[in-house]
């Protein structure tokens, strides 16, 4: 799996080791053991003891006080000196240029606080087509110096780089990846934006701590006046400890930005002064009031990307690829049992939770996502213990959760967060959830705007409406009157758990019947649930009981060994103990009407949900219309049905399906782009998919051809694409199979257990 690729670049030469400097060495050659990002690092600091101490960690190949005796060869050269220093350092560059001693496409780079100052120098000397691009980690440390370095200071920060006009886009590109491969959020921006940008949110704020700093020092000569000073002017001046140098050069290098932020800070200034000279009780309540809101909105902000506190948040950049290598396949058989299922698990840990008593839970899903509504719940100060499928949850009671000291997260889990912020919405206390990148990237506006109408403050601080989620603790809610806009069981269930705390009865009107655990659940902890023709009431205020709840074998695990002996040979499976909830077994009525031969047996209720054994036989599918009122009942089973369908004879349509596109992938794009890969060919429609279908009557040869499919952080992309192994006529890789994990950990043994050849790569 390890092919060799290119480094990015040949030699990159740092220009001063200070922490940032020294920082970004260190970054670079960690993550040069990943990705290959150049072949060498040279650096020149004026400090010949970072330079050897440099040396001697083994981060730079060579090093010099002088730049001319390094420099030579580097296709990067990034200055990490103070600003002032930069157009001294650009001339040096310019005249190695002039002997030929630097690669004509040698990028000239910074991690400085100002860009246009340094954009207008670079002009000067090398010309309009220079090759500088400016660039500013959004990340500092307090400490300075060589030694104060730190590998992890660019993971989750913003790094803004200022291209111009000129600027070559193979040159942006190359900058952009490798401040990504140290973990950096890269951001474009022009220098002047940059600089305007700045001034307000670090520039100003620096002068104002100097400054009032300077105040007191004016007062009293022998500074006794900080004697009495507390907190306040602890937090507020923190800054001002930072080197005077560096913020002379800032201040003067940005100087038309900084006196326009401070004359409409003083102007702002002066407006405040009339409230409190004028004695504007009311308007001043409201400015300070709307600080503390916006303070803390950010104070939210800044910790759920505050990395130091959680370790799992480098879960997305740390966390190793897996890849599935398949072999092809055919004949299937076996007598199976497939975990617990995923919606009941989250459910019995949040209403075990809330609940008085003791609940026991067993066949409980031991996958990523419910095991983050788990550490979720823990984290909130409940006793949970865990062996195994076996968890005892030793309930708080409806108002006992306590604050936790951390933003949650949320993994991969839209279920869990969003369930959750019903939840989080009605706590005293103030939190944040966070998720991996699929889960920030899919829409938390849908629960967030009918929770804000029952008296929720919740905010979606990504960029579109997406996570981390910030909720003000301490708002009462009060019901509503709400018809969902799309059929979700996720929706309707987090409104139906922010209700338990509304004052008044909450009526949620769905478009179509969605599952119905939670309403289910509820009843069995005693917490009445009405739901009558697709309406639902819950009165607030009740209490929850524990209760003992079996889970019973996930249908949407299921569904991947139904559709696998459907379209295999041999004799087929038995799926022992599936949850038959009659809101999820959309999937089984599909393929039966698509022609396969599948009976129920041993039907029973387990723990107030249905469950019964589900036999699959080879099939000869049929390519059907499939009728848009079984859409939701079968939700998440149309990556793998999208299988079925390519195998069938005919054409198969599906439409009145646009909520895949915001399921963990768009899983329309991403399954039509697979399949295409593999030779089916599907025709992509807003809300679903056209199948060709290559099946043939009384034919059961090879319908997929080989290929290499990315999961784009999809558990369900990449076991559908599994299960097309068993009809493929070539090897088939599947990339980013890790995601598994989150619903089905077992998935590749117990396939290859069936009849699959599964090789599991850890990259
Ligand atoms: C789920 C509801 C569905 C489903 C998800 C689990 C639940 O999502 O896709 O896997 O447990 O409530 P939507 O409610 O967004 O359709």
């Amino acid at each position: 799996m390890n092919k060799i690729r290119q480094p990015i670049f040949d030699q990159i030469c740092v220009v001063g080791l200070g922490l940032i400097g020294a920082s970004f060495v260190q970054a670079l050659v960690q993550a040069n053991q990943d990705t290959p990002l150049m072949r060498r690092i040279v650096a020149v600091d004026s400090n010949e003891r970072s330079i050897r101490l440099a040396c001697q960690a083994g981060l730079i190949a060579e090093g010099h006080t002088d730049l001319s005796q390094v420099a030579q060869g580097s296709d990067l050269i990034v200055l990490a000196t103070p600003v002032q220093s930069i157009p001294k350092l650009f001339a040096q560059i310019h005249a190695l240029s002039t002997l030929k001693k630097l690669p004509e496409h040698c990028i000239i780079s910074d991690v400085g606080s100002t860009k246009a100052d340094l954009l207008q120098a670079a002009r000067q000397i090398f010309g309009q087509h220079h090759r500088f691009i400016g660039g500013h980690p959004i990340a500092g440390a307090e400490n300075s110096g060589f030694e104060a370095r730190k590998g992890d200071l660019f993971v989750r920060h913003k790094l803004i780089l200022c291209p111009d006009n000129h600027s070559d886009a193979k040159d942006i590109q190359k900058l952009q990846a490798l401040w990504q491969a140290l973990g950096a959020d890269v951001v474009l921006m022009s220098s002047d934006r940059h600089d305007q940008v700045l001034a307000y949110t670090s520039h100003l704020p620096h002068l104002l701590a100097f400054s009032l700093t300077h105040q007191l020092a004016e007062h009293d000569d022998n500074l006794d006046i900080l004697r009495y000073a507390a907190g306040g002017f602890r937090d507020f001046s923190r800054i001002a400890a930072s080197d005077p140098q560096m913020w002379h050069d800032i201040f003067l290098a940005n100087k038309t930005a900084i006196l326009q932020a401070l004359d409409e800070f003083s102007a702002h200034l002066g407006e405040f002064r009339q409230l409190i000279h004028q004695e504007q009780s009311q308007s001043l309540l409201a400015w300070l009031g709307k600080s503390r809101d916006v303070r803390r909105h950010f104070g939210h902000m800044l910790t759920s990307h505050d990395t130091s506190h959680h370790s799992s948040t480098h879960q997305d950049i740390y966390m190793t690829n897996q890849s599935y290598h398949i072999k092809p396949a055919q004949s299937i058989l076996g007598t199976i049992t497939v975990p617990g299922d995923k919606s009941i698990s989250h459910r019995s840990i949040m209403f075990g939770s809330l609940a008085d008593g003791v609940t026991k839970v067993s066949g409980f899903l031991q996958g990523e996502d419910a095991l983050a509504t788990l550490q979720a719940f823990s984290d909130m100060g409940v006793k949970i213990e865990r062996e195994g499928d076996q968890v005892v949850i030793h309930g708080v009671g409806i108002d006992g959760l306590n604050a936790p000291n951390k933003p949650l997260y949320m993994g991969n889990s839209g279920t869990s967060m969003r369930l959750l912020a019903g939840i989080l919405s009605a706590q005293q206390f103030d939190s944040v959830m966070t998720g991996d990148v699929s889960l920030s990237k899919r829409p938390m506006e849908r629960v967030a705007k009918p929770l804000r109408q029952m008296g929720a403050i919740i905010q979606s601080t990504g960029e579109k409406g997406t996570a981390p989620l910030s909720i003000t603790g301490g708002q009462s809610l009060t019901a509503i009157d709400y018809t969902l806009p799309v059929a979700s069981a996720q929706i309707k269930s987090c409104l139906i758990l922010a209700a338990l705390w509304a004052k008044g009865t909450t009526t949620i009107t769905e478009p179509e019947i969605s599952r119905d655990h939670t309403e289910r659940m509820l009843n069995a902890f005693n917490y009445p649930v009405h739901s009558k023709d697709g309406v639902i009431t819950v009165t607030g205020g009740g209490r929850l009981t524990a209760c003992d709840i079996i889970v019973p074998a996930d249908i949407s695990s299921a569904a991947f060994f139904m559709v696998l002996a459907a379209i295999g040979q041999g004799e087929g499976l038995t799926i022992k103990k599936v949850g038959m909830n009659p809101t999820r077994t959309g999937v089984i009525d599909i393929l039966t009407l698509m022609g396969a031969d599948i009976s129920i047996t041993n039907e029973t209720v387990v723990g107030g949900e249905p469950i019964a054994d589900i036999i699959v036989k080879p099939s000869q599918l049929m390519g059907i219309d499939i009728p848009e009122h079984l859409v939701p009942l079968a939700i998440d089973e149309f990556p793998v049905l999208f299988v079925a369908a390519s195998c069938a004879i005919g054409k198969t349509t599906l439409t009145g399906a646009k909520e895949l596109r915001v399921k963990e992938s768009d899983r329309i794009a991403v399954m039509a782009e697979g399949l295409t890969t593999l030779g089916i060919e599907c025709e992509v429609l807003d809300d679903g998919m056209i199948i060709h279908g290559k099946g043939k009557a009384g034919e059961t040869t090879a319908i997929f051809g080989g290929g290499v499919i990315e999961s784009h952080h999809d558990h369900r992309i990449a076991m559908s694409f599994a299960v097309a192994s068993v009809r493929a006529s070539d090897d088939i890789i599947i990339h980013g199979t890790q995601t598994v994990n989150t619903s089905f950990p077992n998935f590749a043994n117990l396939a290859n257990q069936v009849g699959l050849n599964i090789q599991v790569i850890d990259e």
